[in-house]
């Protein structure tokens, strides 16, 4: 994740628990150094280099699956990233007024990437995700899942 992500979690929620958390940032300082599960790295392909240093310190590959999680800059950098399964988990969310956002996620490539049939998504999440448009609080959204169908396995 970028720094501003990182730092738009509380304080008591950081680092999320249960996975290891690399956050990417100039500021190498960002994380104190006795933080758990942690690491801070100046940029996206420094975060790959961690995962497979990581994993090349024990005998079985501890982390076989990246979660990027925002924002935008590492959405893109990721999304363009070859060599890997990329796959997109996004919530559309259907808003008429987009000048009060400040963050976005970047253009999907629809060459490489295609909307799947929602049960693929089910299929992946290995839960029931809710199919269509959703409301709540007066808010329209959509789950979507995009693949590169060239490199699914
Ligand atoms: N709805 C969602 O799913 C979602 C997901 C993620 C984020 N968000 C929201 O989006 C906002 C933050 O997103 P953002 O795009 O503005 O910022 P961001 O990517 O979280 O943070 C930007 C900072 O991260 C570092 N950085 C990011 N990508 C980098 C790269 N490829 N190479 C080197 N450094 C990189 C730089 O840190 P330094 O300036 O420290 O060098 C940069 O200033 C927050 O409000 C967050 O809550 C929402």
């Amino acid at each position: 994740m970028g720094r501003k992500t990182w730092e738009s979690f509380p304080d008591p929620f950081r680092p999320l628990p249960n996975r290891y958390n690399i956050v990417i940032t100039s500021n190498s300082n960002l994380i104190p150094a006795d933080t758990p599960h942690s690491a801070v790295v100046p940029s996206f392909a420094a975060a790959l280099a961690l995962i497979d240093s990581l994993n090349s310190q024990h005998d079985q590959v501890l982390i076989d699956r990246v979660f990027v999680v925002g924002g935008g800059r590492v959405y893109q950098e990721a999304m363009e990233t070859p060599g890997h399964h990329v796959q997109i988990f996004i919530t559309r969310v259907q808003f008429e007024d987009a000048d009060i956002c400040d963050a976005f996620f970047p253009p999907i490539d629809t060459k490489r990437f295609t909307l799947q049939p929602h049960q693929r998504l089910t299929d992946v999440a290995a839960f029931a995700v809710p199919s269509g448009v959703q409301t709540e609080s007066g808010l329209d959204y959509e789950f979507l899942f995009y693949e590169d169908e060239a490199t699914r396995i």
